[in-house]
């Protein structure tokens, strides 16, 4: 081993021993509810065929759908576990010509976790280093994501992880679990921040080569957390809100240090998609906390439209409290002349994870699909499909015992209509404790299932998932 890694590995070390020490102040609890019931962590890597499947699934669907989410190897107190937090794992079904291949699940390969499993360590991972909120498809590569610090994981095409950096910029920086593609360019844009610069966050753009393109730092103040973002025919959306870093927090035991903080504002910007933060405008909005965006589209008058899921307020009593306030789906315009956010209320029910065919992004569409959310009491939760146009709900339940995490819509072909397609999601049976993946006909929302592939294991609940075509992964 170089004597640089040597230095770099006893740096990490040192930091996680440092850590493992303050969170030991944290008095032993043996509960926790993100690793319990249907959040419990599975304890193997397996890969599984022969799959039972009800119904038919479409023989368009050739590709892979991938989810991941927080699946940690080991908790020595539970009371000091975030479930942002957890060693991610990937879970991945494989269809071709109709038929259900394979499932597979696999850790993320960061430090931790290889060293853990015996693997070797992979350049590029630092302390801290877990990757748990998203993969996505990009320059006909596999990406596993995550926020605040740790650089992204490239995955092969049997979930092992292989790269980790900014793409393939050469650089080991930190990214966004949540970039959205230029329909148009097939360009990446993200809104990146680290714990380590509380003062500043990043628009990063990537082309469809993996290459960085633009990188423009945004003054901020507090440290926010900055979960997601949107784009716009012209702009980026930048989401400013009062959940800021709490290093404080930290010192005390906490593994997730960011909390509701009174004294932040919220605020959206607008930044051009090419400009530098010299060219922001900002709008003021009551305090409240959004992590997802559906679509946003520019208007006229040099504002915008946006849809998002609006949580009234996050993190407030405790860096635990996630979900106990309303979340519901509001239309945001944001308006030039006013410099303001009007908001629209378009569905009061607790409802998170909005997707829609991404084909429109930044354009006019008519189809918005949430799940419904509550992490306090894990219940059977329905599928929602909003129609933007009429104002209507259709909902699909996942049986008695069925919930749905984030659902996939995935169109028919690149020129189908857009609401020709599937829905796809991981749906768990609180029951039997098994998992399926379940295949929606998105013009029948209401009938029975296109397609249930039956798994013979639990996929936890998780985060975000894409599906991944072959041959086409940008
Ligand atoms: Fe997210």
């Amino acid at each position: 081993m170089s004597l640089p890694r040597l230095l770099d590995d006893l740096a990490v070390n040192t930091v996680e021993w440092t850590a493992r020490q303050i969170r030991k102040r944290v008095p032993y609890s043996p509960s926790n509810q993100f690793l319990e019931g249907p959040y419990a962590p599975v304890r193997e890597e397996r890969t599984e065929t022969a799959l039972r499947v009800t119904g038919n699934i479409p023989p368009e669907l050739n590709g892979l759908y991938a989810r991941i989410g927080p699946n940690p190897m080991q908790v020595e107190n539970p009371a000091a576990y975030h479930w942002f937090t957890g060693d991610g794992m990937v879970h991945g079904i494989r269809l071709q010509d109709g038929k259900a291949l394979d499932y597979r699940n696999r850790w993320v390969g960061t430090r931790a976790v290889n060293r853990k499993l015996g693997r070797p360590t992979i350049d590029g991972s630092g302390p801290f280093d877990v990757v748990n909120t998203n993969i996505i498809g990009h320059g006909g590569r596999l990406w596993a994501l995550v926020e605040g610090g740790p650089t992204p994981a490239e995955l092969d095409s049997e979930l092992n992880t292989v790269k980790r950096g900014l793409f393939d910029s050469g650089l080991h920086k930190g990214y966004s679990a949540h970039p959205h593609r230029d329909p148009v360019t097939g360009d990446l844009h993200a809104i990146c921040y680290s714990v380590a610069a509380p003062n500043r966050i990043h628009h990063v753009v990537t082309n469809s080569q993996c290459q960085i393109t633009h990188i423009t730092p945004i003054p901020v103040s507090h440290g926010p957390m900055v979960h997601d973002c949107a784009i716009t025919a012209s702009k980026v959306v930048v989401m400013d809100f009062p959940v800021t870093l709490t290093p404080l927090d930290f010192l005390k035991g906490s593994p997730f240090p960011y909390r509701w903080n009174e004294k932040h504002g919220a605020r959206v910007g607008l930044l051009p998609k090419q400009g530098d933060a010299s060219q922001m405008r900002w709008f003021e909005v009551e305090p409240c906390y959004v992590f997802h965006t559906g679509n946003a589209v520019d208007r006229a008058d040099g504002g915008i439209v946006m849809d998002v899921v609006v949580h009234d307020r996050v993190f407030g009593n405790s860096a635990q409290d996630l979900g106990q306030s309303p979340v519901t789906l509001e239309r945001w315009t944001l308006d030039p002349q006013r410099r303001d956010v009007q908001r629209q209320l378009l569905n009061d029910r607790q409802q998170e994870f909005p997707r829609y065919d991404e084909r429109r992004t930044g354009q006019d569409y008519r189809y918005l699909y949430t799940v419904g959310f509550d992490t306090t009491t894990p219940s059977p939760q329905p599928l929602f499909r909003h129609d933007l146009h009429t104002g209507t709900v259709q909902e699909h339940h996942y049986g008695q015992h069925g919930l749905s995490g984030e659902v996939v819509f995935v169109p028919r072909n690149a020129n189908s209509a857009e609401e020709d397609g599937w829905l796809l999601s991981y749906v768990y049976d609180l029951e039997k404790e098994r998992s399926d993946l379940v295949i929606l006909n998105a013009q029948d929302v209401g009938g029975e299932p296109q397609a249930i592939v039956h798994l013979p294991v639990r996929v936890p609940l998780g985060f975000h998932g894409n599906w991944i075509a072959d041959g086409a992964m940008n």
